[in-house]
């Protein structure tokens, strides 16, 4: 097809042109919005480094999971800003514990949400580290236990969906395990398969006061420079059990999205993180971009790599605007 046979402009004249021969839609049934569950009554507490989120007590966190499902939102998923911290993370499981008491107001209050909680060690441990610590070393094993002990206590309160985001090896087979073995072997398993070690991270670790106090998550996370490892990993966790493997974060991993839609069969997720959503924002606020329209374009660059859900601190405005 060459010019002047071919001419692409043809195609590209008119709105109604345009709009039926795209090739990808962003849909809301695509989106997840992560929120961060506060201690306390009536709390809404911005989040300096991510201009429009808030740590929020349970009350607030009922209103937006109301707000989401309105806007048309199939998914929100949770994170706890615990009230103390300690070596083993016992605020990570413990029934009375934040994320539980998010979980079971949202069950309560507004049932047609789906909730998936983040089942991590990070936020509870005083180390900031994602398994617990023996010896200054992240020890694989002996978290394992916790990871699976935590995951169970969020189902228990009626999570419906859990999403290990610690990067241990071996813990999806042992969170698999520990569901099963207590009735919940219909609730499903997102596995943040494919995470990096990711400079984009940095305003997510204010918002969840989660910041490694010694040392960095490079013994865990995935070196940004590796591909097939991705597919190593992908594979692991799909023995293990899971159901919709993750690819963390977005925009710089689009040809690790793409990669793993084509080498594996499982619906595939993507976190477009809080570094992601914060550099937008921030430029909007200088005056020096237009943020919603950069937005859209990243979340459907997302999808057209290949990625079936989008999390994302944009779902609220982005369903809202689809919606119109
Ligand atoms: C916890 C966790 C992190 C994120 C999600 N779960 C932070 C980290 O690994 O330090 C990051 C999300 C974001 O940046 O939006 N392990």
């Amino acid at each position: 097809m060459l010019f002047p046979d071919y001419r692409g402009r043809r195609l590209r004249a008119t709105h109604n042109f345009r709009r039926m021969i795209r090739e990808t839609k962003l849909s809301r049934d695509d989106l997840i919005l992560p929120l961060f569950a506060i201690e306390g009554k009536s709390v809404k507490k911005p989040i300096e480094s991510m201009p429009g989120h808030f740590q929020l007590s349970c009350d607030h966190i009922v209103t937006m999971a109301k707000d989401a499902r309105d806007a048309g939102i199939p998914a929100i998923i949770l994170f706890g800003v615990p009230d103390k911290k300690d070596p083993l993370a016992t605020r990570a499981y413990a029934s009375d514990s934040i994320v539980q008491k998010a979980v079971r107001a949202v069950k309560e209050k507004v049932p047609e949400i789906t909730v998936i909680t983040d089942v991590c060690l990070c936020g509870y441990t005083d180390h900031g580290h994602c398994g617990c610590v023996e010896n200054g070393i992240i020890d694989n094993d002996a978290s394992l236990d916790l990871l699976a002990k935590t995951a169970l206590s969020h189902v228990k309160a009626g999570a419906d969906m859990v999403a290990p985001s610690d990067m241990m090896d071996g813990r999806v087979a042992e969170i698999r395990q520990a569901l099963d073995e207590e009735g919940f072997s219909h609730i499903p398993i997102m596995s943040y398969a494919v995470k990096y070690s990711s400079a984009f991270y940095g305003p997510f670790r204010q918002a969840a006061e989660s910041a490694p106090q010694f040392g960095d998550r490079k013994t865990y996370q995935m070196d940004p420079a590796n591909s097939n490892e991705a597919i190593r990993e992908a594979t692991m966790d799909i023995e293990e059990g899971a159901d919709i493997i993750m690819v963390k974060p977005a925009l710089s991993y689009l040809d690790i999205i793409y990669r793993l839609k084509t080498e594996i069969d499982l619906p595939i997720a993507a976190y477009n993180v809080s570094g992601e959503y914060s550099i937008m924002k921030a430029g909007e606020m200088m005056g020096w971009v237009n943020a919603r329209d950069m937005i859209m374009e990243t979340l459907l660059s997302i999808k057209r790599a290949g990625a079936d859900l989008i999390l994302t601190y944009s779902a609220l405005d982005v369903a809202r605007e689809l919606k119109d």
